[in-house]
């Protein structure tokens, strides 16, 4: 029984004691003196593929070859006056999940949070920020697109693709800075969804007018 005892006491110091390095702790054991390998190159840490195009660029997954993700990132990641001269680029028409009552409620809490402050609590470009004397935004409900009138297209906010709304979230557009690293993919996606929903209130007819036909530009 005592020579039991004591091999099993034995055991559980080898394991108390066993050969190991806390993080970032040095090591002779190789070359570069750091205990940790050092990622590949090109390593993805778990859950950061951003494989899937429309969540992550709110564009159409074109056919393998025709043009990857990298490449789409590499066009969105264009500057404002290239994006806005270039054809447009294949936006997704409709959102990556569905717009639920409570993916609402998170794009209007998020929208509350981060959009109202220019352009105002209905998206018709009358933040307190705006009455201070910001570039006043176009309303998202009865204005034109001033990025599609850029590429020569008369296009009210309310018919363009939710990719664009994406993208102009995304990388900012002309006066206004860009929200990637304030809000997350999914709160950008409800809060266009929050937008569709403000757009979607009735007008009335005059305002209506302003949407359709006409020369493009002010
Ligand atoms: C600091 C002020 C400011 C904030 C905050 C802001 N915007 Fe804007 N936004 C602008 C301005 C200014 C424009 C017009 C830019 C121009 O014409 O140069 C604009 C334009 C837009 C457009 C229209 C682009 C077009 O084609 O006409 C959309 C859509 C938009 N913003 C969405 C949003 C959303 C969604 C948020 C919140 C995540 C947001 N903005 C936050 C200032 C702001």
């Amino acid at each position: 029984v005592l020579i039991l005892a004591l091999a099993s006491l034995g055991c559980r110091q080898q394991m108390a004691v066993q050969p190991r390095v806390d993080p970032l702790e040095s090591s002779a054991f190789f070359a570069d003196g750091r205990s940790a390998r050092a990622p590949v190159p090109g390593t993805v840490a778990r859950g950061h593929l951003r494989d899937d195009v429309h969540l992550y660029f709110g564009q159409v997954a074109q056919p393998r070859g025709a043009g990857r993700a990298s490449d789409e990132r590499a066009a969105l990641g264009a500057t404002v006056s290239e994006r806005t001269t270039q054809s447009e680029p294949p936006y997704a028409a409709v959102l990556p999940f569905p717009a639920t009552k409570s993916v609402l409620q998170r794009g209007q809490e998020r929208y509350l949070i981060y959009c109202v402050v220019c352009h105002g609590p209905l998206g018709d470009g009358d933040g307190k920020v705006v009455e201070r004397g910001y570039t006043k935004p176009p309303s998202f409900r009865t204005d034109r697109s001033r990025g599609y009138e850029r590429r020569g297209k008369v296009m009210a906010l309310r018919d363009v693709p939710v990719g664009y709304l994406f993208d102009v979230i995304t990388n900012g557009f002309g006066a206004m800075p860009d929200y990637a690293s304030e809000v997350p993919t999914e709160d950008r996606w409800a809060i266009i969804a929050y937008i569709r929903a403000l757009q979607a209130v009735e007008l009335p007819t005059p305002q209506r007018s302003n949407l359709s036909g006409g020369e493009t530009g002010k």
